[in-house]
């Protein structure tokens, strides 16, 4: 029989971008809203390079949880030079900085604090190692030589396979997997997992460019193949505990992102779960959602599972959906590639 009702442990976000001021205040209860929990990016104008950053950081998203709200945000640093053995230290003991976090210079949005040597880490990686402090990395080299659709592919073969191979027990996230050979990748190895967002399981590069160019789908690392998108399907439906949600949702004003140089960044926090159930419920794998957005990434980061639980219904026609945000900058758009989305939270109706 067709299931109308999911009742599901309280979903995590294991990557968000939240950013600052009046953005943030407008993105975060979509957040708060759907997830119990979510690892909020460093990749601020200031990026988060420090402890003390992240602790100043924190304050100002909790000083906007409503009371009665149960949502923990868990922080991230910016690798940066700035960092050393001591912070790693601290931050291995520290109650809710999770993870730092790798951006090649030039990557993506905020990026410029990147790192262009990686080699250069590797005495703080050692340190990481030994302090079980998890490294999440955006995964792309960002060579002009290499062609965009390339860059994950290159920088798994580059980069990734000599740092798992000195440091075998550093705990990874390989962020934001676009690629059939990320999965192969991440499946193969131990240590390293993966997260996976909405919009490289909905839509792909001929979405984006065939018809007509998409800015809104538009995105860090780019969109590929069908043949890539199916295969990410495969590894978040399969239950498969390295692979887990990280939405990645990035908001940028409509202005920004429908320009002669469109940034890269899909919003997506409001319909990211409904949108996924439906996904899952069309490949008939409803029953391995909860491992994908709620438990395989605790169980990585070694938190013990929700106790919240959320319910979510499918409506007969098709639901209303939010196109788009009011910022102070202006409009964001909401992702939602799908015509039609039946799902929808219980409390909302
Ligand atoms: O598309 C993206 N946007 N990818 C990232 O890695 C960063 C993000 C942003 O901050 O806008
Ligand atoms: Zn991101």
């Amino acid at each position: 029989m067709e299931k109308t009702y999911l009742d599901i442990l309280k979903p995590d976000d294991w990557h968000v971008h939240l950013r600052e001021g009046d953005i943030l205040s407008r993105v975060l209860p979509f957040t708060y809203n759907n997830f119990g929990s979510a690892l909020v990016m460093p990749n601020l104008d200031n990026p988060v390079t420090n402890i003390s950053l992240a602790e100043t950081y924190y304050a100002e998203i909790c000083r906007q949880i409503p009371k009665g709200i149960k949502f923990t945000p868990h922080m991230t640093l910016y690798l940066t030079n700035y960092l050393n053995k001591d912070e790693i230290k601290r931050v291995s003991n520290h109650q809710y900085i999770k993870a730092i976090k790798m951006y090649p210079k030039g990557a993506t949005t905020n990026s410029d604090s990147g790192i262009s040597n990686v080699i250069e880490f590797y005495p703080l990686f050692e340190a990481m190692e030994k302090n079980e402090v998890i490294l999440s990395i955006h995964g792309e080299v960002t060579d002009e030589n290499v062609d965009v659709f390339e860059r994950e592919k290159i920088f798994i073969e580059r980069v990734l396979t000599k740092v798992i191979n000195n440091f075998p027990n550093l705990r990874i996230v390989l962020e934001h997997i676009t690629s059939a050979d990320a999965v192969r990748f991440i499946k193969k190895h131990k240590n390293i997992s993966a997260t996976i967002t909405n919009h490289h399981l909905m839509v792909n590069r001929n979405i984006m460019l065939s018809k007509g160019i998409r800015p809104d789908f538009y995105c860090a690392p780019i969109l590929k193949t069908e043949h890539d998108r199916l295969a990410l399907v495969q590894a978040a439906i399969s239950g498969n505990c390295k692979f887990f949600l990280g939405t990645d949702s990035a908001p940028h004003v409509n202005s920004k992102k429908i320009a002669a140089c469109g940034c890269a960044g899909i919003f997506s926090s409001p319909l990211a779960i409904p949108l996924l159930i439906q996904l899952f419920e069309e490949h008939g794998s409803l029953s391995n959602i909860e491992k994908f957005i709620s438990k395989n990434g605790r169980e990585f980061y070694g938190m013990k599972q929700q106790e919240e639980r959320v319910q979510y219904i499918k409506k007969s026609k098709s639901i209303n959906t939010i196109k788009n945000i009011e910022t102070i900058e202006g409009k964001i758009a909401v992702f939602n590639p799908f015509k039609d989305l039946y799902w929808e939270k219980a409390n909302e109706v």
